[in-house]
């Protein structure tokens, strides 16, 4: 994962500002009964044991408000996380970039995100930035998605860029679209396919020149991704996230591929959780980022799954070559210079082994290298 650290710093320093700005609330509003109520409303695992749907369904332009202070900013550093990890797509693709689409926008959240992380990483690519796009059923959502814009564009280094909300369903949407997206347009599903899951199936009729999709990290959520990176996978695309080899996914299917970000990246997010009575950090996805555009550079390549597993002196990860999936032990005796960063590197990464980890162990003389 790349380190909270870096995903905390890019969220710009006016980020509150804008956000609460944009949805017309004070700070001491967040944690008021108008913003708790549509949350428990938004997510009844929140409380799953007196959950009762009635009492905490609220009006929908409550229920956007609440999500783009809270989901949206829990949801913006996923992608970062796959962006920071994509390697040679962050090396080499992204600059082609200039027009972002997001389906299922909701209040723009990786629209947003996209333009966050050009302006800490990217700022030369943030110029080009030409057009966004958010698509919505929703109109409450669409609403809130042209007010953050509004209050985006004010701050110069936005001020260049159009925008385009639509009221509409995404496959029709989409159904007008040209055939092929160009290499120089992002297209982005972000948990809204669970919502259309009998649609999935329209994705594999397009030709997207970059394609990110996301969606909760649960194992039913990440099968559908799974068949539909299949198909993909078929038709030629490359994945540049998080699969170091695009073919047939190798994860057994009682198993998910997935990574997490901590949700109180933002100190207000821990406010409004305390509040609501939820304290776990984690929230967990499922994403993969394709083009039509080669990956050269992944021969001996891992992706590390999971965090270091500590027993009696041994670690022991998850990796997946793309190929397969592996669970890894480095023995205490076998650490060494040379395969230190099998034991620190962050879960997301990528590493070149020099072994091909047959017997599922790190020796000595093998180098593992971010
Ligand atoms: C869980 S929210 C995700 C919002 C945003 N992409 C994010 O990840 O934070 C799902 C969004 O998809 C929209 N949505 C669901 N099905 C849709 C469809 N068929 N066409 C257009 N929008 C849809 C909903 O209105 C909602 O705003």
């Amino acid at each position: 994962m790349a380190t909270e650290q870096q995903l905390k710093q890019t969220f710009p320093d006016w980020y509150e500002k804008w956000l609460f700005r944009s949805l017309g609330l004070e700070e001491e509003e967040i944690t008021s009964e108008e913003i708790l109520k549509p949350l428990l409303s938004l997510n009844n695992h929140w409380l799953q044991e007196n959950y009762n749907k009635e009492e905490y369904s609220w009006d929908s332009s409550q229920v956007a408000k609440s999500y783009a202070l809270y989901y949206m900013t829990a949801n913006i550093p996923k992608l970062w996380v796959m962006y920071n990890h994509s390697k040679q797509w962050q090396q080499t693709h992204l600059s082609n970039i200039i027009d972002i689409t997001e389906y299922g926008c909701g209040p723009g959240t990786f629209l947003w995100a996209y333009l966050f992380y050009l302006h800490k990483h990217f700022p030369e690519q943030l110029k080009k930035i030409r057009t966004i796009k958010g698509v919505d059923h929703s109109s409450e959502n669409l609403q809130i998605a042209h007010s953050l814009y509004n209050e985006l564009i004010k701050i110069d280094e936005f001020s260049h860029i159009n925008a385009v909300f639509k009221l509409a369903e995404w496959q029709e949407e989409i159904a007008n679209q040209p055939k092929i997206t160009k290499i120089n347009h992002m297209t982005i599903f972000g948990n809204s396919l669970i919502e259309s899951s009998g649609h999935m199936n329209i994705l594999e009729t397009l030709n997207f020149g970059n394609l990110l999709i996301l969606e909760p990290g649960t194992n039913k959520h990440f099968q559908r991704l799974r068949n539909v990176r299949d198909k993909l996978v078929d038709k030629n695309y490359t994945i540049h996230f998080p699969c170091p080899q695009s073919s047939k996914c190798p994860m057994p299917e009682n198993n998910w591929c997935h990574f997490n970000v901590n949700r109180f990246l933002m100190p207000f997010m821990q406010k409004i959780s305390n509040a609501a009575g939820r304290r776990n950090h984690k929230h967990h996805f499922s994403g993969f980022i394709f083009s039509k555009q080669e990956n050269q550079e992944y021969n001996q390549n891992w992706r590390i799954l999971s965090s270091a597993r500590k027993a009696k002196g041994s670690v022991i990860r998850f990796l997946c070559d793309g190929k397969s999936v592996k669970e890894v032990v480095l023995n205490k005796k076998e650490k060494s210079d040379q395969n230190r960063d099998f034991i620190k590197a962050e879960t997301g990464a990528l590493g070149q082994c020099s072994s091909k980890l047959k017997n599922k162990r790190l020796y000595k003389g093998d180098s593992f290298k971010l």
